[in-house]
């Protein structure tokens, strides 16, 4: 398993895997900051199965923390990430691309990329900057790799908006796949902050996706109304008062704004914080 550390480096993998592929070449992108689990192992496991070669990019973005949040103690885990894919790649061509923040950010850098309303919408609101942030680093991954198809989480749903909104924006080609949630038995979404929890924060966590479990069994019902599916959910968070709700909210999924009445391809996503932990879940209907 090759591991990319400039652009350099990533644009000669991208031509000479094109070369060795042919015409028929695919080539994927799963892009993320590491600490890897068994959520990104499932993108990493669709992009084999739809392509020739793929690049996992590990980088912890800077810009899309907030001065107070946790760019610093965000866990890297390289190594054990490293053994993880080297484990999925037997027989395949995977490259890890892990640029230093230099590399991706030139001295000097002014230039950054805004996608209107969007990024306030959802997480946007709550982190200020976020989706400037992650839309920057996205566009920089995809125009470096060049890939043919890139792949993202469900679990990121305002993320995913974002996202496509600004390759169709940006006439960049690549196509956008999105995976579904991968959770714990128990419910629980896989994410890298759940390092961060105790076990007992752990349990309290479940309240997120019980409370959409509730909302998608009273949507089942043939309850559309989004003021009474939210009642439903706040019910549910009543029950776990040390989580502190951020937002429960319901959206057109392309354009993150308000909906009252659900229909098919909304999207209802919450954000809570357990201890100092934000943790994100959704649905859609
Ligand atoms: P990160 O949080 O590392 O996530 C990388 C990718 O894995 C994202 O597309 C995310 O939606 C997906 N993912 C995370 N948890 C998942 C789960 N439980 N099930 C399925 N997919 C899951 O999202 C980012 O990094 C960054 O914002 C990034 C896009 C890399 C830009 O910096």
């Amino acid at each position: 398993m090759q591991i990319l550390r400039t652009v350099q480096e990533l644009r000669s993998w991208t031509k000479s895997t094109r070369a060795i592929f042919g015409d028929s070449a695919k080539l994927g992108l799963v892009p993320t900051m590491g600490a890897l689990h068994a959520g990104h192992l499932s993108l990493v496991r669709a992009a084999m199965d739809e392509c020739s070669a793929v690049v996992v990019s590990i980088f912890v973005n800077p810009t899309q923390f907030g001065p107070s949040e946790d760019f610093d103690r965000y866990p890297r885990t390289f190594a054990a990430d490293c053994a993880l894919l080297e484990a999925e790649s037997a027989q395949f061509e995977i490259a890890v691309f892990a640029p230093s923040v230099d590399e991706l950010y030139p001295k000097g850098a002014k230039t950054f990329v805004e996608v209107d309303e969007l990024s306030s919408r959802l997480d946007g609101h709550s982190r200020p900057g976020h989706f400037r942030g992650v839309a920057t680093i996205v566009a920089k991954l995809l125009i470096v790799a060049a890939a043919d198809r890139a792949y993202f989480g469900q679990k990121d749903a305002a993320q995913v908006a974002v996202i496509r909104r600004l390759t169709a924006d940006l006439l960049i080609p690549t196509k956008i796949i999105i995976c579904p949630i991968v959770r714990e038995a128990n419910g629980l979404a896989l994410s890298s902050r759940n390092a961060y929890l105790t076990p007992e924060q752990r349990e309290q966590a479940l309240v997120l996706s019980r409370a959409l479990r509730t909302i998608k069994s009273k949507f089942a019902a043939g309850e559309h109304s989004t003021t009474a599916l939210k009642k439903a959910a706040l019910e549910v968070f009543a029950e776990e008062p040390v989580v502190r709700l951020d937002f429960v909210e319901f959206v057109e999924w392309e354009t993150l704004k308000p909906v009252e009445s659900i229909t098919e391809g909304n999207l209802c996503a919450l954000a809570a914080y357990v201890g100092s932990t934000r943790l994100i879940d959704n649905l859609i209907f």
